[in-house]
């Protein structure tokens, strides 16, 4: 059974692909430092797991600790050399992802993000580990207005959390580079995704208020908050909200899956970048309206001036990741609203 070692495997989307994964019969070990996660939620996808099948209990191990400690990680490493299952591949999700605490204290991104990613790779080439999913962002992006942004569109950050994925995506190319036989690396390049497992056992667990209009959308649907500000009704588009691309977090989840297996299965070394999306363009106000209309509960909202460093438009091209990978996206906008409404009425006072 092959070893993957998940850096942020408590995170948001870390436990969806921790799910996927032993649910492909891989055996999982977790590093996540609890800095946006809890011992409760890991308690919580340990329930999920039994849920599914008890006996997949035994394929998951955790360890507390920051990746930015390279003794705490080659631990890791070690540990599953002396069990005789040396650790196969590294989908790492582990960093900061807030935009605008990026915009206030970028040194907290660089060292999480960068040092973090130098760490990880640094352990992995000491234990000929050299297969490696990372978690990148349309964010890198930018203010691009195409109306499917495709992989080889110009990447140009426009916040210091955007700096650190483009920086961190042409550090692996340089390591790709310095030894043309060995590295396997994807950067999936995540657009937006929202939702939860259907079980309503996990989902977006984020701490303190969040940024997002995902999980601000269902706080306000079960009256934690008053309204929804959404941010700018004059932006050039039908009907002058917002454009993105919402994916489902279990079809991100099978796409890391497919990733991973694709790099596993290459004889030779191999660098892709492949943007992980729908394809399918959804105004902030048309998320709203399904999430109300699928829910039957009412979101209140206003509408606000634009927010600062915000994007018209993020849709992805996503030829490259359905025929590379055999991928397809399969959820819809009606079951992202329906899963992350189960999971928020399951576990509002979740901590
Ligand atoms: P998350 O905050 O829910 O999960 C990240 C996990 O990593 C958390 O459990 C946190 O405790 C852990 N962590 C953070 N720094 C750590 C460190 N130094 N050492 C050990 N553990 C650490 O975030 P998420 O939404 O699951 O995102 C995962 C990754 O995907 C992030 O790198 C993020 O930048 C990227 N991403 C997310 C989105 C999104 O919309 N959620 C979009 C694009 C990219
Ligand atoms: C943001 C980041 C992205 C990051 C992702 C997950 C930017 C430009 N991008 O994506 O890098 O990977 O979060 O952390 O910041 N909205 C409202 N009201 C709100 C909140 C959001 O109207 O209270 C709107 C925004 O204007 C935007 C859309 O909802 O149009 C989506 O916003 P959000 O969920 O924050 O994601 P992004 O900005 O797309």
């Amino acid at each position: 059974m092959k070893k993957i070692l998940v850096t942020g495997g408590v995170g948001f989307i870390g436990s969806h692909v921790t799910i996927s994964l032993l649910e492909k019969n891989y055996n999982v070990v977790i590093a996540d430092s609890f800095l946006n996660s809890s011992k409760s939620f890991y308690i919580r996808m340990i329930e999920l797991i039994n849920s599914i099948n008890p006996l997949l209990k035994k394929n998951i191990s955790f360890y507390e600790g920051d990746i930015r400690n390279s003794y705490f990680l080659e631990k890791i490493f070690i540990d599953a050399k002396k069990e005789d299952n040396c650790i196969e591949g590294v989908i790492h999700l582990a960093g900061l992802k807030a935009v605008k605490e990026s915009v206030k204290h970028p040194l907290n991104y660089w060292d999480c993000n960068l040092i973090g990613a130098i760490r990880l790779l640094n352990a992995m080439k000491k234990f000929n580990c050299h297969s490696l999913i990372f978690s990148s962002s349309a964010t890198i992006y930018g203010k691009n207005q195409n109306l499917l942004i495709q992989e080889n569109s110009d990447i140009n950050p426009i916040n210091p959390y955007g700096f650190t994925k483009a920086t961190i995506e042409f550090m692996l190319h340089n390591l790709f580079e310095s030894d043309l036989q060995k590295w396997r690396i994807a950067n999936l390049r995540y657009f937006n995704p929202i939702g939860a497992h259907n079980s309503g056992l996990i989902g977006e667990n984020p701490k303190g208020v969040p940024n997002n209009v995902f999980p601000l959308i269902n706080k306000v649907a079960s009256r934690e908050i008053k309204k929804l500000k959404i941010f700018g009704n004059d932006w050039n588009t039908k009907d002058g909200t917002c454009i993105r691309d919402f994916i489902h977090i279990m079809d991100l989840a099978e796409g890391h899956i497919l990733a991973l297996e694709y790099l596993l299965k290459m004889k030779n070394s191999k660098f892709l970048n492949l943007n992980l999306g729908t394809g399918n363009p959804t105004s902030v106000l048309e998320l709203v309206e399904t999430f109300q209309n699928i829910n039957n509960v009412k979101v209140s909202y206003d509408f606000a001036n634009r927010r600062e460093g915000d994007v018209e438009r993020l849709v992805a091209d996503n030829k490259l990741a359905k025929e590379t990978l055999n991928w397809e996206p399969k959820r819809k906008i009606s079951d992202m609203c329906i899963d992350g409404w189960k999971w928020h009425l399951n576990n509002k006072n979740f901590c």
